[in-house]
This record gives structure tokens, sequence and C-alpha cells, in this order.
């Protein structure tokens, strides 16, 4: 069965005296099938399974789609009835969460500067603003994210460590359309040619592993970058990071990531692939 909640306390008091585990998915809805793997796994591990379902006003910078963002709620709720099993959706309205004072709480730091935050300032001090009221107000024991928002992820596991250290934050793989697109609600913005544009991005991010995995060579994937950025002004950036800590790597020891960013019309899309060259 699913049940729907509006208000905050409502969330704190169900969850409060609770005994079992309690999973949390947080996101802003109009979900899809990589959405789902998360509440997925966390009714596989946790007796209790909590989505949110609510639209950071907070996370948005001047200019960004904030207004326009799909607010699918009734359909949402059917995916998850589909599925069949005890889930509670939060879907709170802004003033539930931020009273009259719609401001962020927290900073993300140097690494909330780089990549996505680069081009999107001030993003990740919305985004650890709000799941750290989420948090507070679901008690979770376990908060699922997609490995699809990399940097996202990371800062998450970053900030609870420090605040909420009794809380796993558990990554989940990327969902792909069978073209290699990564999923995402902004995907939605698209048309079938900028779908087809779109495939840019998995496919660059592909070419760098390769010569990652098969030439072991780091210098030639920077060169790569270098001449893919200079000929092709739609990546916001295409980036081999270490995973332990998003800042450039000197060599291949470490296990990397490469991130991208591409601009398709006025959508950015945002994937990444792992690598550790063995
Ligand atoms: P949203 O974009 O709705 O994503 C919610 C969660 O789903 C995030 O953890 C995201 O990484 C994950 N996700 C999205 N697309 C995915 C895919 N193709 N494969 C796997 N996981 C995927 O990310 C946010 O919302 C917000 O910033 C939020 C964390 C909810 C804070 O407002």
């Amino acid at each position: 069965m699913v049940t729907v909640i509006h208000s905050s306390h409502e969330l704190q008091n169900l969850n409060q005296d609770y005994k079992g585990k309690i999973g949390l998915v947080p996101t802003m809805g109009n979900l899809h099938q990589g959405h789902l793997n998360l509440l997925k796994a966390s009714l596989e591990e946790c007796s209790r399974s909590i989505v949110s379902i609510f639209v950071n006003p907070t996370q948005f910078g001047k200019g960004e789609d904030y207004n326009a963002y799909p607010r699918t709620l009734e359909s949402d709720i059917k995916k998850i009835e589909s599925l069949g099993e005890d889930v509670f959706i939060f879907a709170p309205a802004v003033n539930e969460i931020y009273g009259d004072s719609v401001e962020t709480d927290f900073s993300a730091g140097e690494v909330g500067q780089m990549l996505e935050g680069n081009i999107r300032p001030g993003h990740f001090d919305g985004v650890l603003t709000i799941v750290h009221k989420l948090f507070e107000m679901a008690s979770p024991n376990r908060a699922y994210f997609g490995k699809k928002d990399y940097q996202q992820w990371r800062l998450i596991e970053w900030h609870a460590r420090e605040y909420f250290p009794n809380l796993a934050i558990v990554p989940v793989g990327i969902e792909r359309e069978t073209s290699g697109l990564a999923m995402s609600s902004r995907n939605n913005y698209l048309t079938e040619s900028q779908k087809e544009e779109a495939l840019e991005l998995y496919r660059s991010l592909s070419q760098i592993e390769k010569i990652l995995i098969v030439d072991k060579d780091l210098r030639s994937a920077l060169e790569f970058i270098q001449s893919k950025l200079s000929d092709d002004d739609r990546f916001n950036y295409l980036s081999i990071r270490k995973q332990s800590d998003l800042t450039p790597p000197l060599d291949l020891s470490e296990p990397l990531v490469i991130l991208g960013n591409l601009q398709v019309g006025s959508t950015r899309l945002l994937d990444n692939i792992e690598v550790a060259v063995e």
C-alpha cells in the first residue's frame, strides 16, 4: 500500500519510535526507472521505505528551470503503486520545508564549486540543505542516491559522515536507455533529434574510458578531452577525476571517474563513467 504524507510533523511522528530499518529515497519526482531502482534497493534492505518528492527551490539558480521542472505527483504515485509494495511518499509544500525563509544552511565547500558547481553556483549548497532537512525529518538508517549525479552523491556522503554518522549513504548505479543515454527527468525536455544529439555525451565518455583502459594513457585521454572541448562548445565540462576526492589525477594508480555535462538546446545533461585501470 502507498501512503502519501504532506506534513513534516506527520513524517517525524511516523518514524520517531519505529524500531525497524528506515530507507529514504530523496527525489524531485517525475519518476523513471533510475529512481525506481533506488526504491527497489531500499525495499530489499529496509523494512520501511520512504520516497520524498520535492522540487527543491534552493538548488535552482536564477534563470534555471525551477518553475518549468515537471511536477507529476499523480503519475509518480501510480508508478510506485505498481510495485505492489508498502511505501510512504513524502510530498511536502515549499513552506512545509522552508517556512518563510527559502535559504541554504550549508556550504558544499571547494568540491561544491567545481564541475556542476562551477556552472551552477550555489547548487550543492541547496542540495545539502534539503537532504539535511530530509534526514532530520525522516530519521533514516539508509539513504539511497544515484551515481548518475556523481558529485552530488559524493558531497552528500561527506556531509552525512560529519552530521549523521549512523546513516549509511547507499549509491546505486546509473540506469540508461538502450541507446546509452542516462535516464533523467530532464530528458523529457528533449525532442527525438535532441535525444540523438545527447548521445554525444555518453559516446565521448566511452571513448575516454577506452583510452584509459585499453591504451592506459592518461596524457592522451587528457589531449582527447582538450580537443573535444575546443572543437565542440556544447560541452559545459568534460573531465577525469579521482573517485576519492574528485580532484584531477596525476596518474592512473587510483580509481577514476570521467564526468561530463553537455548542453542540448537549453537542457544541460550530465553523465559519468567510473574507471579503474588494472
Ligand atoms: P532527482 O534528479 O529527482 O534524482 C533523485 C535521485 O535519483 C538522485 O539520487 C539521482 O542521482 C537518482 N537518479 C536520477 N537519474 C538516475 C539514473 N538514470 N540512474 C540512477 N539514479 C538516478 O537528485 C535529485 O533529484 C535532487 O538533487 C535531490 C537529491 C532529491 C535533492 O533535492
